[in-house]
């Protein structure tokens, strides 16, 4: 069994964001990412801390708007169509889910397509579905499709089974993965909580990605002896023993499924880590599109 370790995967990419970055700079640009918060959920917090971080240490433009719960619609559309305007912004992110009965899709298609590096304005799920290399893919499914790339997983005819629908990762993916180049070109079957006799359809996949969002979900009798696992489920489940009170588990019970995979993205440090970094390669493709239409 392989263990597919999003660290240095992650700092392959991020190595191509300094280079790329460095051509940006020599020419008087400086890519800039912004990141809304609204409200506090603590696993929301912390992934929004983290995108600053890697923003501040690669050294770009940075904002960091945290918003309170009880933020109106007005407000936040009102600080999007600021953002949209501010000419040193070239990504957006709204960190979801949004607290309340503030309305997500609303939200999203008021981001400026063009600086949408999340990839959920309906423009760029358009764009995916077309193939229109223009667009920016979702940063978690291009993450994992990254993964595969570099471990020189092939794609190509493979049956991938994609457990999960949202629009963030198993729609996404299975888009992605269907897609005709290299790292797609598979044959994709989207599984979700209605499908009949799961196991046996999970069975099926040659790489199998867990994208539920419940923890420990998928286990042995779901995964054919062989298989890659790309686990996607980022859970906290309570443990008195950790020092937070919690500890981060995914969707793939990974003790027993390990020993029957080829190889096998650990929660944390799998998927997880990608995430960010097809973020701020996201964020550097903006700036590049918006310097060359300028
Ligand atoms: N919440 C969990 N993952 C994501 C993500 O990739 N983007 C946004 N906007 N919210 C998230």
């Amino acid at each position: 069994m392989k263990l597919i370790e999003g660290k240095p995967i992650a700092e392959a990419v991020y190595a191509e964001c300094r280079s790329e970055l460095e051509k940006l700079k020599a020419a008087g640009h400086l890519p800039g990412l912004a990141v809304v918060l609204v409200g506090d959920d603590p696993a929301s917090k912390a992934y929004v801390g983290s995108k600053d971080r890697k923003c501040q240490e690669l050294g770009f433009h940075s904002l960091k708007i945290e918003l309170s719960a009880d933020t109106s619609m007005e407000t936040l559309l009102a600080k999007i169509e600021e953002l949209n305007a501010d000419s040193s912004i070239h990504g957006i992110l709204v960190q979801l889910p949004l607290p309340g009965d503030l309305e997500e899709d609303t939200v999203i298609r008021a981001i400026d397509p063009s600086k949408d590096v999340d990839g959920l304005h309906p423009v760029n799920l358009g764009k995916l579905a077309m193939e229109d290399p223009t667009g920016f893919a979702p940063c978690t499914p291009s993450g994992c499709q990254r993964m595969l790339v570099e471990m020189g997983i092939e794609t190509e005819g493979k049956n991938v089974v994609v457990v999960g629908r949202s629009l963030l990762v198993g729609k996404s993916i299975a888009l992605l993965m269907m897609a005709k180049g290299p790292g797609a070109n598979a044959t994709v079957t989207v599984a979700h909580s209605r499908t009949r006799d799961l196991p046996s359809v999970t069975r099926q996949a040659d790489i199998l990605v867990a994208a539920i969002g419940r923890p420990h979900f998928i286990g042995a009798e779901h995964v054919k002896e062989g298989a890659v696992v790309i686990d996607v489920g980022i859970n906290r489940v309570e443990d008195a023993t950790a020092k937070r009170g919690y500890r981060l588990v995914g969707d793939v019970d990974f003790d027993a499924v390990a020993e029957k995979c080829e190889a096998i993205t650990p929660v944390p440090g799998g998927v997880g880590v990608m995430t960010i970094a097809m973020l701020m390669r996201n964020t550097i493709r903006a700036c590049q599109m918006a310097v060359a239409a300028s």
